[in-house]
């Protein structure tokens, strides 16, 4: 099997190795096999295709040629998706208060979806998602998204905006899937349907969105923003649960996110600095988190 041999390695062991770096699992790799039975586990392996011996040096040419074109589309999309998480970056640090929110926001919803048990899928979707929820305050006015005051309704309609401007943005990158797009565009949802942009009802929400939204607004209340203070850890667990028990976010899913943070002690990810309360107006509903 292979015409490839690195380090003792066989192609399938290649092959296997390549898939498991994130700086190589896109490499197209072309295995060449004698034994009939083990196309099968060259393909498993993530062979993007595998010739037969003797090999038809034509074949191998239209092969690679295929390949490669493929590989410079697959580069394209991998330097749009690099742009969206420089946009995502570029806004957290147009306000000092929410820089590290969505690194923390995805951070704290991997741990929530592995707490839970949820497949090795929805949790990358889930931190990813949780990455970008807020992308679409790229833009946001500073006047509005730094205003130390109250917002005034109509200021409130802007902000309100951002879900559905962050899955324009992020909804023509096909690396990301459907559970990650509904993350950003539907976070500020509430089960009792009273939420934004789309006034989802509880049946409509997945558990994927759920846990963005919780991992959110937990990051909102735990920090300071130019509005509010940052409150003590256990306020931040009793206000979570205060509002589940409103009917905004669901309580089971606050208990076991409440459960995870005491358990991996996660909290203290939020950076401390950040805390110092330098606000003006009373606390805001973490709506607009
Ligand atoms: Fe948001
Ligand atoms: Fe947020």
């Amino acid at each position: 099997m292979s015409a490839i041999s690195l380090s003792g390695m066989d192609g399938i062991e290649f092959a296997t190795a390549l898939q498991a770096d994130n700086a190589t699992r896109l490499v197209p790799l072309v295995l060449l096999c004698d034994e009939p039975t083990k196309r099968l586990d060259a393909i498993r392996a993530g062979a993007s295709a595998v010739l037969s011996l003797p090999v038809d040096v034509d074949e191998l040419r239209a092969r690679v040629g295929a390949l490669s074109r493929v590989r410079a589309v697959t580069s394209e999309l991998e330097s749009a998706q690099n742009v969206v998480f420089a946009l995502a970056t570029a806004m957290e640090q147009k306000d000092s208060y929410t820089e590290g929110h969505g690194e923390r926001v995805g951070m704290f919803s991997r741990s929530l979806a592995e707490h839970i048990g949820l497949k090795d899928e929805l949790v990358h979707a889930v931190q990813i998602g949780g990455l970008l929820h807020d992308v679409g305050k790229i833009g946001i006015p500073d006047r509005i998204l730094n205003k130390p005051g109250p917002l005034t309704p109509d200021e409130f309609e802007v902000i309100k905006r951002h879900p559905v401007a962050g899955w324009e943005i992020c909804r023509h990158l096909r690396s990301l899937g459907d559970a990650t797009l509904h993350c950003i565009r539907n976070h500020h949802e509430r089960l009792d349907g009273t939420g934004y942009p789309d006034k989802l009802p509880d049946s409509d929400i997945p558990i994927t969105t759920r846990i963005t939204t919780i991992c959110d607004v937990f990051d909102a209340l735990a920090t300071a923003r130019a509005y509010k203070p940052a409150f003590p850890t256990e306020t931040c667990f009793k206000i979570l649960r205060e509002e589940s028990e409103r009917g905004w976010w669901d309580k089971e899913l606050v208990e076991a996110f409440i459960e995870m943070m005491n358990e991996r002690q996660l909290f203290r990810a939020i950076n401390r600095a950040k805390l110092k309360p330098l606000f003006a107006r009373p606390p805001a509903p973490p709506s607009d988190a």
